[in-house]
């Protein structure tokens, strides 16, 4: 075996993580989800809102905010959900989320804001300071930059996954919007011929495109880029094999080990790799520092990605069978070890 190389990048961040509390906990939850993500190196996670109830309301997100507080094994941070019905708390929202997610497009969960009342709303309402998220393909991301420029404030596009897309993003960049983006390693590491090939669990949105998709994608990944966000979708495997199949696939656990690869290949710098994971991340979403705090991972390991020993509680990645290089070793939170040598080293449990 050859040995080990150890380099310490800083905590890592994931601006795009489903944990499903409340109401969808036998697929994640804040403990479960947070074990995921220490085991991929993420120190701060930021929280989607489509749960059931969707955190539209004070009442919804203080008692996860609790919870969370209570048993996650990393920082978490929430997003404020959009809804027609709640308009009146986006500013009481707004003080204890790092931004409002809205969702212009259809995907899983019960939230959905596709007319322009409840558009116009969010943006009037929402502080300036605090980035508008938002869930858009193909020409609804057009809508967003619209909104971004008309109202002239930051507006952050989640998993970017098609050429054109990323194109039309450089542009609004190359003009001076406010506009920043994610790309995530679903869209960068498969195809539609892996959709094919996965079946269900090969079924996110957006969905997986063609490689001159891929390739848009990485060609951008040094300029346009901001952030890698793994969309950590959890759904278990019987939901997924069955009738009527969610969309969404897990990614807390993958997310380093595919990039450090593409590092160990030549295909990024691991500077831009920590600008994309750590730093930019951090920078968008004004997330708290964390002192001495760090991930050690070993560059020479070399191992296959598969379904066993995962900690999400949903047990699948679709990116069974994929050879890596690059692998966590330790992790470190505010001068305490939580992770090393594949354990949650933690004085947390579950009670
Ligand atoms: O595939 C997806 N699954 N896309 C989303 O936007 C939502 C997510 C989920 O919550 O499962
Ligand atoms: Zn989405
Ligand atoms: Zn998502």
């Amino acid at each position: 075996m050859a040995s080990k190389t150890l380099v310490r990048l800083p905590g890592l961040a994931d601006v795009h993580v489903h944990l499903r509390v409340p109401g969808g906990e036998h697929k994640e939850d804040f403990f479960t989800g947070t074990a995921a993500a220490v085991a991929g190196g993420f120190t701060t996670v930021l929280a989607m809102p489509n749960t059931t109830p969707p955190l539209v309301t004070c009442e919804a997100l203080h008692a996860v905010q609790q919870q969370a507080q209570m048993v996650a094994l990393c920082d978490v941070h929430f997003y404020a959900g959009a809804s027609p019905d709640h308009l009146d708390e986006l500013p009481l929202l707004a003080q204890d989320t790092v931004g409002l997610k809205l969702y212009a497009d259809q995907t899983y969960g019960p939230l959905r804001v596709d007319d322009l009342a409840t558009l116009l709303s969010c943006f009037q309402q929402w502080p300036r300071t605090k980035p508008i998220a938002m869930h858009a393909e193909g020409r609804t991301i057009a809508v967003g930059i619209g909104l971004a420029a008309a109202f002239g404030r930051p507006v952050h596009f989640c998993h970017v996954s098609r050429a054109d897309e990323i194109a039309l993003i450089a542009q609004a960049k190359a003009n001076g919007l406010p506009v920043t983006c994610e790309v995530t390693p679903h869209h960068l590491f498969l195809t539609e011929a892996d959709a094919a090939r996965l079946g269900p669990l090969g079924d996110m949105r957006p969905r997986l495109a063609t490689q001159a998709d891929v390739d848009a994608l990485w060609a951008h990944l040094d300029t346009t880029v901001d952030c890698i966000a793994t969309d950590h979708a959890p759904h278990t495997l019987a939901e997924k094999r069955g009738p009527e199949a969610p969309p969404g696939v897990p990614g807390l656990e993958t997310a380093l080990p595919l990039m450090l690869t593409a590092v160990a290949e030549g295909r990024l710098s691991m500077e831009r790799l920590v600008a994309l994971m750590a730093h930019t991340p951090r920078r968008i979403f004004g997330l708290p520092e964390q002192p001495e705090t760090w991930v050690e991972v070993d560059l020479n390991a070399r191992y296959t990605l598969s379904d066993a020993n995962l900690r999400t509680k949903c047990g699948w990645t679709p990116f069974t069978g994929i050879p890596v290089q690059g692998k966590v070793h330790r992790v470190q939170l505010r001068g305490q070890i939580i992770f090393e040598d594949g354990l949650i080293v933690s004085e947390r449990t579950r009670f």
